[in-house]
Parts: structure tokens; C-alpha cells; sequence
């Protein structure tokens, strides 16, 4: 039977807090930091942001909204589109909330995930003021159980004038114990964190709070919104093949064992895609140390492949979060729920030794990854927990396909038009055509094998072109500076990379 809101407000008083979203809605006044919970559409609050975006149209009302990553239920476009949104920060995937940034009605802050409640913490941006926060239960303390995802909620709860809680009916009181909520000490003298392995527990399984502090309960009953990767596809399995193939030759060689080293894999349907062809691999005893855990993962725990996933949120299909709902009993004692400071702590990833798998927009000949801005102005996503990976990991490697829209940009161009990981914390490329392993290369032959083995035949004698003149002119890195962005210049003004091929009677 479905628990109801009785089974899940266990503290005595708090039950007179319930209120409806339009209430809960009024605490708010212009100008607010809003600290939200979700993280890749879990664990997200369902109903307080309609009820925040008709304020925005009825009173003109105006928020700077913090999350964990990108929200579900379209919620981001719906309260850009409103006009709620003045800031955004840390990420967001949303197509209406990204053309509201890249006309420059919003401001976002695209941050490394792991790092923006430590700079909460450090006063260097502006303290929440509310939180609103998915729960499934309250416990007898006040303490709060989060849902399907961690994300940033348990810092923003600590800092937070007020709480909201939204208290989910739809999720199940299994996903109870999932979560594990340790929030590092202040610095200078903060102690190390004390985790050492994947599976390890630090801290609380709910978020501790003064349950005075919790303003408002409004009750929801609705699941996440799906994930929209696509199923794998002839490129993104070749680009599994070569991945699966390189890390064999890692254990070949003794640098690994059949386990692997704990795996990362970024969002989307690429890195999905990736994890999903280690499915087949004759990989045993691996484990996951991610931010996010997408139906491949649950394919592997299902293989037997993997023993344990730990992550800051769970975002899957539907068909497969509706089996995980159903299971959560079956999966739990492998799986734990971190904040994403934790879950992508860049002590802890070099402590590990993370295989980090991401995606890249475009790369260049070197290997500078750009990962979140098309053609060097308009953003995309955001860098997401990306550069917490790349820079610390055993392993840094960056997946893309070579081409992009029907094969009129090139992914790896002469130089990128903006850097968010720079070749120092890129170790492996692949695309569907090969991978290139550019550990202990200097730049010119990184760029050599760059273009030998993975750029789209299409565009590998442009490259080489590019490549030797550019030698020709000399440097450590070199470059053409007068034409290291004609491609770009050339998809905006013919809608193609290509170069016109002349036609001669
Ligand atoms: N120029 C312009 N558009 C490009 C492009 C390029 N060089 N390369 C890809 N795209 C477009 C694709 O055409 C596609 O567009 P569509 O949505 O209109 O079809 C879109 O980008 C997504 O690309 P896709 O090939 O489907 O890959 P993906 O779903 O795996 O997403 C990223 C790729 C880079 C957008 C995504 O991984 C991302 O946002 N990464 C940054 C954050 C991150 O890495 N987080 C990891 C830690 S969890």
C-alpha cells in the first residue's frame, strides 16, 4: 500500500505546516535567492515553480534560482519564459531557458557543480534565502529525507532563512537510507573527507535541520520527468567499441585490473551510450563514482558487471526508472546518493583514481574541449560536473561524434572557439572513427594523432592542411592566428565547414 503523508510526517507538529503552493508561494519577495532542489531532472520540486511563475506574471516577481543541475517537468523554460528567472546558476538543459541566456534576458553562471555551495559557504555569492526542497518523508527530528537526487539541497538547507518542503506521495519510502549527507567542514582546518572507497558511508542518511526553520509542507504526487537520451546508434557504439577496446589494452598491460578503476560518465546520450557498450565487455567487479546514474548503470548492476554506484542523482527512462521505483529494494545496498560536492569532490576523484568519461561539443587539434558554448558565444548546457572529472581523474577521457548537424561542422576544428578543459586535463579522444591516447605527448603529436585517428575523412585533409602550414609558421602550438577560426566563420555564413568544391566544366 502507498504511504501516505501521515506515514511520512513523523515530527509532531510540522503536519500544521501543510499548506498549498499558492501559500507557500507568497513567503517569497523580488530579488530572492532561491536555492532549489533537483539535479539532471530528479529529485526536483514539482509544484512551487508554477506557483513562482504565476507570481512572476501576476506581480512582476524576480529570482535568482540556484539548483543542484538542470530541473525536469520543463519547469526551467516555464519560469524563464514567465520572466521569474533575473539569475541562474549552476546548470540548466532546458531548451526555452537557454534561448532566454543566449538573448541576454537571463544571467547565468555556468560552474563546476562541485563548487557552488562552497563558494555559498565562503560569502561569495549571495546567501539562500529559501529552499524548496523535494522530500519523501520528515523524520520524528525534523531531519529531511531527499528523494532521487541529493544535488546541492543539504547545503542549501543549512544556509536557508526558510524551508518549503515539497513532500512527494509518488516516490516510494523505500528509496529511505539511499542517501548519505556529509557536508565538509570550514576551511582552513577542514579535516580530509573521509572516504576511501565507493561503497563507504560518511555521513547521515537525512538532511538535519531546526525544523522551525521549515516555513511551509506542500504535498506533491507526481515522478521525475524522463531522461531524453536517445538509444545508442551505429557512432555511438563505435565509439564504445574503441573506448572498450582501449581500456583491455590498459588491463592487457597491467595498468588495470578486469574492475577497472571507478567509473564516471557525463550526462546525455554519448556518455550513455559509452557505458552502455561496457555492457558486452568481459569487464567484472566494476563500480560506478559519478554524479549521475543513467539506465546504463542500470543495465551493468542488472549484468552483474557492476557492484556499486554512487552518484548525486538517478535519471533514467521510463521504463527503467518505473522497474527502479518497483525495486528499490533489490538495487539499494548497491547504491548510494551523495551531495554533489561530494560526488564530485576533486579530492576524492584523485583519491579514487576515476576513469571520466565526458562529452565534448567540439575539440580541438590539440585537445582543448569545448564543451558548453556553439560556436564560441551560445550556450548549450553548462560545464556540469565535467571539469571536476577531467582535471582529477586517473583517466580523462572525451567522447564526441566527428560531425555534427548532417555533417556540416566538423568536432574537431583547428582551434575551439571557447575552452573548458584545456589539453592538460585531456588524456583520450574518441570518435566513431578511432581513439587517440595522447598521454606523454607534446602538442605536435597529439595534433598528428588527433587527426590520424579520429577526425571524419571529410574534413582529415582540411586538417593536415591547416596542420603543417601552421607548422611551417613554427611555435610549441602551432597556429594559423588569421584563419584558426575560418571554419566557424564559414558554418555561419554557408551553413557548412565544408570548403566549396569548385566545379570545372
Ligand atoms: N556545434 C554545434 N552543435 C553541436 C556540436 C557542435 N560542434 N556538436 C554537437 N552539437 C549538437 C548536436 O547536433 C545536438 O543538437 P540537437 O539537440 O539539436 O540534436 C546537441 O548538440 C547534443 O549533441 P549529441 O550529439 O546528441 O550529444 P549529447 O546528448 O551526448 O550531448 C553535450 C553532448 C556536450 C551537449 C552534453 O554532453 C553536455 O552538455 N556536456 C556538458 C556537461 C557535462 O559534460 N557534464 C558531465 C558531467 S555529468
Amino acid at each position: 500500500m502507498r504511504a501516505t503523508y501521515r506515514d511520512r510526517i513523523r515530527h509532531a507538529v510540522l503536519e500544521s505546516r501543510i499548506t498549498t503552493p499558492e501559500r507557500a508561494a507568497s513567503l517569497f519577495r523580488n530579488a530572492m535567492t532561491v536555492g532549489m532542489s533537483g539535479f539532471t531532472k530528479a529529485g526536483d520540486c514539482k509544484a512551487l515553480p508554477d506557483a513562482l511563475a504565476r507570481r512572476a506574471l501576476e506581480d512582476g516577481l524576480k529570482l535568482n534560482i540556484m539548483t543542484g543541475a538542470s530541473l525536469g517537468n520543463e519547469s526551467d523554460g516555464m519560469m524563464a519564459l514567465a520572466g521569474l528567472v533575473e539569475r541562474r546558476s549552476p546548470f540548466q538543459a532546458d531548451p526555452r531557458l537557454r534561448q532566454e541566456i543566449n538573448a541576454g534576458r537571463v544571467m547565468f553562471t555556468d560552474q563546476h557543480l562541485s563548487e557552488t555551495v562552497e563558494q555559498l559557504r565562503a560569502g561569495n555569492l549571495p546567501p539562500v534565502d529559501i529552499a524548496i526542497v523535494e522530500a519523501i518523508a520528515i523524520r520524528e527530528d525534523g531531519s529531511i529525507v531527499p528523494s532521487t537526487s541529493v544535488g546541492n539541497t543539504a547545503s542549501f538547507v543549512q544556509q536557508a532563512r526558510q524551508i518549503i518542503v515539497e513532500l512527494n506521495l509518488a516516490m516510494p519510502l523505500a528509496l529511505e537510507g539511499l542517501h548519505d549527507i556529509y557536508i565538509p567542514g570550514d576551511r582552513p582546518s577542514r579535516e580530509p573527507i573521509p572516504l576511501t572507497t565507493v561503497s563507504q558511508r560518511i555521513g547521515t542518511s537525512a538532511i538535519k535541520v531546526d525544523p522551525d526553520r521549515i516555513a511551509a509542507i506542500v504535498l506533491t504526487d507526481s515522478v521525475d520527468s524522463p531522461s531524453n537520451n536517445l538509444p545508442p546508434d551505429e557512432q555511438t557504439q563505435a565509439i564504445a567499441g574503441h573506448v572498450v577496446e582501449f581500456l583491455s589494452g590498459e588491463v592487457a598491460a597491467g595498468r588495470m585490473t578486469p574492475a577497472l578503476m571507478p567509473l564516471q560518465a557525463g550526462i546525455g546520450t554519448i556518455a550513455n551510450a559509452v557505458l552502455h557498450g561496457l555492457v558486452e565487455s568481459s569487464f567484472n567487479g566494476m563500480t560506478m563514482y559519478s554524479e549521475v546514474l543513467q539506465d546504463s548503470t542500470f543495465e551493468l548492476l542488472d549484468s552483474g558487471q557492476l557492484t556499486f554506484a554512487s552518484a548525486s542523482s538517478i535519471t533514467l527512462s521510463e521504463a527503467t526508472y518505473r522497474k527502479f521505483l518497483d525495486n528499490v529494494d533489490r538495487y539499494r545496498s548497491r547504491l548510494v546518493l551523495r551531495p554533489q560536492e561530494i560526488s564530485n569532490h576533486p579530492e576524492i576523484v584523485r583519491r579514487l583514481g576515476i576513469i571520466a568519461i565526458n562529452t565534448a561539443l567540439e575539440l580541438d587539434i590539440y585537445g582543448n574541449v569545448n564543451s558548453t558554448h556553439v560556436n564560441g558565444t551560445h550556450m548549450m548546457n553548462g560545464i556540469g560536473g565535467s571539469g571536476d572529472f577531467a582535471r582529477n581523474a586517473h583517466l580523462s577521457i572525451f567522447v564526441t561524434k566527428s560531425t555534427a548537424k548532417n555533417g556540416a561542422i566538423s568536432s574537431i576544428v583547428p582551434m575551439v572557439t571557447h575552452v573548458d578543459h584545456t589539453e592538460h586535463d585531456v588524456d583520450i579522444v574518441a570518435t566513431e572513427w578511432g581513439l587517440a591516447d595522447l598521454r606523454g605527448l607534446a602538442p605536435r603529436e597529439r595534433a598528428a594523432r588527433i587527426i590520424d585517428r579520429c577526425v571524419h575523412p571529410d574534413y582529415r585533409d582540411m586538417l593536415w592542411d591547416y596542420y603543417r602550414r601552421a607548422c611551417a609558421a613554427g611555435g610549441h602550438t602551432p597556429h594559423l592566428l588569421s584563419e584558426a577560426f575560418a571554419w566557424h566563420q564559414r558554418f555561419s555564413n554557408s551553413g557548412s565547414m565544408q570548403e566549396r568544391v569548385v566545379q570545372t566544366a
